[in-house]
């Protein structure tokens, strides 16, 4: 299998300072907040990478930084081959780019312009790129795009509002499909619905998945749903990814303390009647991050380099971990 998305050494940082002219009169220096530092993955094609950790962890920034939203500090986003920098130019290649990639967001309520008809939600991604000329060619493309998610063409008649959230989502997913992308980046596409509705939103997505061959960033601050959906995971950890492996491997034997302390704080996977420990402390404030590893003011196997210096990812059989007490 050959990598279509890959990640390499990205960092980004927000100027978060004052004012200049409060800065100047206060005399504050310039801030800087490193909301993702040194990030790297591969995702092969059609497969699922999924992000976890906390809020604040860095997961929604990855996802810009991957689709182009956000330009990188430092680092590269190479999709196919190509690098992600140039898909904000005006040429052929990089609008073809910007086709290859979409973006799913966790609220369908306000990623769906209310006064759309879902028809013309759904066909601006094709009328965009000009991929089909408006009339019945059109209008059938949207009608299969509408099939496709479980929904009809007459609900392309309608507007958002006379929507559900589960089906406001599965329109969201219809236009992201609508330019036949191979790379979907998904940032906590069922946060905002219900459990039940989740789980049909997700088997959609899977589906779609294996119908199409699609590859997938999928990012949720939900275990039980990353269990679900991945099949590889990524933890991350104030802008840091900590742990990095198989779905199975990572939440069948946790390596970072991290990865178990989420594990450890979801209703058991397996219903084995193992109590949950709810998770402790919270993440630092990244304006002031501690010293060596970030994680060690909450870390119950903290020892003596941990607050000195940080530690790399190292490989254990497939896996990468960041951490001092981690042993193959
Ligand atoms: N546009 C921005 N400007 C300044 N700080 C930001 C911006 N976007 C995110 N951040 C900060 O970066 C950190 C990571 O945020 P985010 O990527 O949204 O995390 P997550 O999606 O895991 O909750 C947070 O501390 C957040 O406050
Ligand atoms: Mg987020």
């Amino acid at each position: 299998m050959s990598a279509l998305v890959q990640l390499k050494n990205v960092s980004k940082t927000f100027d978060v300072s004052a004012p200049w002219l409060n800065r100047v009169i206060e005399r504050k220096p310039q801030t800087f907040l490193h909301a993702v530092s040194e990030v790297s993955f591969n995702i092969n094609r059609g497969e699922t990478l999924a992000l976890v950790g906390e809020s604040g962890c860095g997961k929604s920034t990855v996802a810009r930084l991957t689709v182009g939203l956000y330009e990188t500090s430092t680092g590269q986003v190479i999709i196919d081959g190509h690098d992600m920098k140039a898909s904000n130019q005006g040429t052929d290649a990089a609008r073809a780019m910007r086709r290859k990639v979409q973006m799913i967001f966790q609220d369908p309520y306000a990623s769906l312009n209310p006064r759309w008809r879902v028809a013309d939600i759904v066909a601006e991604p094709i009328r965009t790129h000009t991929l089909i000329p408006d009339g019945p060619q059109l209008d059938k493309r949207v009608a299969e795009l509408l099939g496709l998610v479980k929904l009809t063409a007459k609900d392309g008649e309608k507007y958002p509002h006379q929507f559900s959230g589960g089906q406001r989502q599965r329109i969201s997913i219809a236009r992201a499909l609508a330019s036949n992308p191979e790379f979907l980046i998904c940032d906590e596409p069922t946060s905002a619905l219900d459990v039940s509705v989740q789980a049909q939103v997700l088997n959609l997505m899977k589906d779609l998945q294996r119908e199409m061959g699609l590859t997938y960033l999928f990012i949720s601050h939900n275990l039980q749903v990353v269990h679900h959906i991945a099949d590889r995971v990524g933890v991350m950890y104030l802008g840091r990814i900590v742990e990095i492996g198989d779905k199975d491997e990572v939440f069948g034997a946790p390596k970072h303390p991290y990865t178990r302390m989420l594990l450890d704080a979801i209703p058991d996977l397996h219903m084995t009647g193992k109590a949950r420990t709810p998770v402790a402390g919270e993440v630092p404030n990244p304006l002031n991050p501690p010293s060596g590893c970030a994680f060690n003011p909450r870390c119950p196997k903290k020892f003596e380099p941990c607050d000195k210096t940080r530690p790399q990812l190292v490989s254990f059989a497939g896996r990468q971990v960041a951490c001092h007490a981690a042993t193959g």
